[in-house]
């Protein structure tokens, strides 16, 4: 049994005392001691570490007192067990040398033994639930097979992923047959990682506001219900569509138990359009906690009024920004844990 339940309640829709809350990229970036292993290691090395990705999956627990941790690792380790070369590059971010654009890389790639080769990761998970103690419940996660497309086929990082875009729109049936590829071996590690004993799972489509509504249908949504339906037995998963507020009621039929939103939507029309039916989790601007505390406090306390209490779960956006100072995410993760339901 967990000491804090809050967040599997409200993804359950059970009533809680006050919502939970936990910030997306919790784990390194904005962290002094993160910063401070990353003078020594480079960055998959601290991935492919159980016990440093364990130290860092528990410094936001420890330092900021969020109500859930978040396996430190990244979305890019699938695509790099289907034996795809892939570097993180500092102040570049990932790059792939060779891009996947032909039948013959596709037909290539590894998609077998997917939990023995990402199996530091389930080591990870295992050292860090026994060091949480069940204090808090542990995230999973993986990246949604189109925005692992645009990585791996744009070449790295991009503005606006415009090869990885062209080539969907130039090559679908290739398209469709990395995507299915990329799908199978995400089930199969996230149900390896509900095994190792993750309490949710986080599926994370960060580009997904890249396409126009008919794309996202076709290259993105059904493999994100594919894996959701895959999954949800055995562990609630929330998908975090970015950018696609706007169809909530299409999207909400996922199969997952939560949304998670950006600010680019109001949470008054978030609600609206999911009628109440499922849990939101969102979604202040990383922004606002590069200003001073009164303003996170202020501005967050809008946020939780304006969602309402129940069946929510208290995030930022989009990833908590690296110069954010560290008083700031602790201003807002004390905000919301002093939230009392009628008394605000
Ligand atoms: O709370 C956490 O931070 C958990 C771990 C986590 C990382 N990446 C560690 C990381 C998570 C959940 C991710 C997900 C991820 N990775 C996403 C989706 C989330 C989002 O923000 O939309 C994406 C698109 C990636 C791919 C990726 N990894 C990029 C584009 C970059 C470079 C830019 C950046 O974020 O700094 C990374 C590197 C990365 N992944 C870092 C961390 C802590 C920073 C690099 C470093 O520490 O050396």
């Amino acid at each position: 049994m967990l000491k804090n339940d809050l967040l599997l309640k409200a993804l359950a829709g059970q009533k809680v005392e006050r919502p939970p809350v936990w910030m997306m990229r919790q784990a390194g970036r904005y962290l002094p001691d993160f910063r401070k292993l990353k003078e020594k290691y480079d960055f998959f090395e601290r991935v492919r570490n159980p016990e440093m990705a364990c130290e860092i999956t528990i410094m936001p627990v420890r330092q900021v007192g969020v109500d859930a941790a978040i396996l430190f690792s990244d979305i890019l380790v699938v695509p790099q067990a289907m034996g795809i070369d892939i570097k993180m590059i500092e102040s570049k971010g990932p790059v792939v040398p060779t891009p996947i654009r032909s039948s013959e890389q596709i037909d290539a790639l590894i998609t077998t033994d997917m939990p023995a080769r990402l199996d530091y990761v389930m080591k990870a998970i295992r050292l860090t639930l026994g060091e949480l103690n069940s204090s808090v419940p542990l995230i999973g996660f993986a990246g949604a097979p189109c925005t692992i497309l645009c990585y791996v086929v744009q070449g790295g990082s991009s503005k606006n992923f415009d090869r990885a875009l062209d080539f969907c729109d130039e090559h679908p049936e290739l398209a469709h047959r990395l995507l299915s590829r990329i799908t199978d071996c995400t089930i199969d590690y996230l149900n390896a990682k509900a095994d190792a004993g993750v309490h949710a799972i986080q599926l994370f489509d960060s580009w997904a506001g890249l396409l126009d509504e008919d794309q996202y249908k076709e290259f993105s949504h059904q493999y994100n219900k594919k894996i959701i339906s895959a999954i949800n037995l055995k562990v609630p998963v929330i998908l975090f569509a970015k950018d696609r507020g706007d169809e909530l009621d299409q999207l909400m039929d996922c199969g997952a138990s939560a949304m998670g939103i950006d600010w680019t939507i109001y949470p008054e029309s978030a609600r609206r359009l999911t009628q109440n039916r499922i849990t939101l989790q969102g979604n202040l601007e990383p922004s606002v906690l590069l200003e001073g505390a009164d303003v996170v406090r202020e501005e967050t306390m809008k946020m939780i009024n304006r969602f309402g209490p129940q069946r929510y779960i208290a995030n930022l956006g989009h990833g908590i920004l690296p110069e954010t100072p560290v008083a700031s995410a602790i201003a807002f993760v004390e905000t919301v844990k002093s939230f009392r339901i009628g008394q605000n």
